[in-house]
């Protein structure tokens, strides 16, 4: 496939987490067109100008439109989809299932329709089953279906790790693998302090305080918020995604990718590092795991699997 030439991203949701992935994109003059398309087309309308005139307080040639109907997403290098009903107070992300199958299904229909050659970024939850939707119903190649986690979940325990040492604020590396759900798997043995190993700085149970914050990262705001959940940092994830793809930077980021055989997984989706550029998923690297990691691993492979399950046998792919 050719080069994109970024010039369009179309957002699905104009929540906040959809808004704010397109007021992270504008502020970087990442593209040229952004497009939201809500089914509230008023408050889209109010939020596109907004951010066109954020646009032009920054001097970036970004401009934000509305999307009004499905044929609008024609052209669109990448789509990112965040439409979904959120996650409220008490309510798992696996609860969400049915509710954003079905309305992801049908936003997936039209991009298939209207925009048959983009990148899908898939953002609503459950994340990895959400994926795994969006690439059946598409019937795109794998490459060109990719959800939005790792990023999010290793810049989580990143900030844990620093809560915990209170120094090395933006040095710090952390890696987390898995689905983005409560069996997600962080890997303190890959990560570090300014290069330092973690093992170096903290003791094993101040790691595993970390690891099971991280775990619950996301639920953590969800009780801060009430009514709503975390935005701004999976927001800006997400902007790194169309950024990388957009600019064909090569950059490997930990995303949710179709498992075809790796890790010895087939049929389902699940967060690996992953080097993105302008075809998309360009390649997926294979980590040497611990047998404990491995164990970690097939319990969260598992979790998406059930998921996926669920779904077939309600005859949703059918
Ligand atoms: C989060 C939820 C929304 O991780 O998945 O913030």
């Amino acid at each position: 496939m050719d080069i994109k030439k970024g010039n369009k991203v179309t957002i699905i949701g104009a929540g906040n987490v959809g808004a704010t992935v397109a007021y992270s994109l504008a502020m970087r003059g990442v593209c040229h067109e952004i497009w939201l398309k809500d089914r509230h087309s008023d408050i889209s309308m109010g939020k596109a100008l907004d951010m066109s005139q954020a646009a032009n307080v920054a001097r970036t040639h970004t401009v934000v439109k509305v999307a009004h109907e499905a044929s609008d997403l024609k052209d669109s290098d990448i789509v990112v989809i965040t439409a979904g009903s959120p996650r409220k107070p008490g309510m798992s992300r696996d609860d969400l299932l049915m509710i954003n199958a079905e309305i992801t299904k049908q936003v997936v229909l039209d991009v298939k329709k209207y925009a048959p050659d983009s990148i899908i970024i898939m953002v609503s939850n459950p994340l990895d089953v959400m994926t795994y939707v969006a690439l059946k119903v598409s019937g795109f190649p794998k490459e060109r279906v990719v959800g939005m986690a790792g990023i999010l979940d290793s810049a989580r325990m990143a900030h844990f790790i620093y809560e915990k040492i209170g120094y090395g604020a933006g040095q710090i590396r952390a890696s987390v693998m898995g689905g983005h759900g409560d069996s997600m798997v962080p890997l303190p043995k890959f990560s570090t302090v300014a290069g330092v190993p973690l093992s170096d700085i903290l003791s094993k149970e101040e790691i595993d305080e970390i690891v099971e914050r991280t775990r619950h990262g996301g639920a953590e705001i969800v009780g801060y918020l009430k009514n709503g959940s975390a935005y701004y940092a999976p927001a800006k994830a997400t902007a790194l995604m169309v950024e990388a793809i957009l600019k064909d930077t090569k950059q490997i980021h930990p995303c949710a990718v179709y498992l075809d055989g790796h890790y010895g997984y087939s049929d389902v989706v699940s967060g690996v590092p992953v080097a993105l550029g302008a075809n998309g998923v360009e390649k997926v690297f294979e980590m040497t795991l611990t047998k404990e990691q491995e164990k970690q691993f097939e319990n969260s492979v598992n979790s998406v699997k059930e998921m996926i399950d669920v779904l077939k046998n309600n005859k949703f792919f059918d």
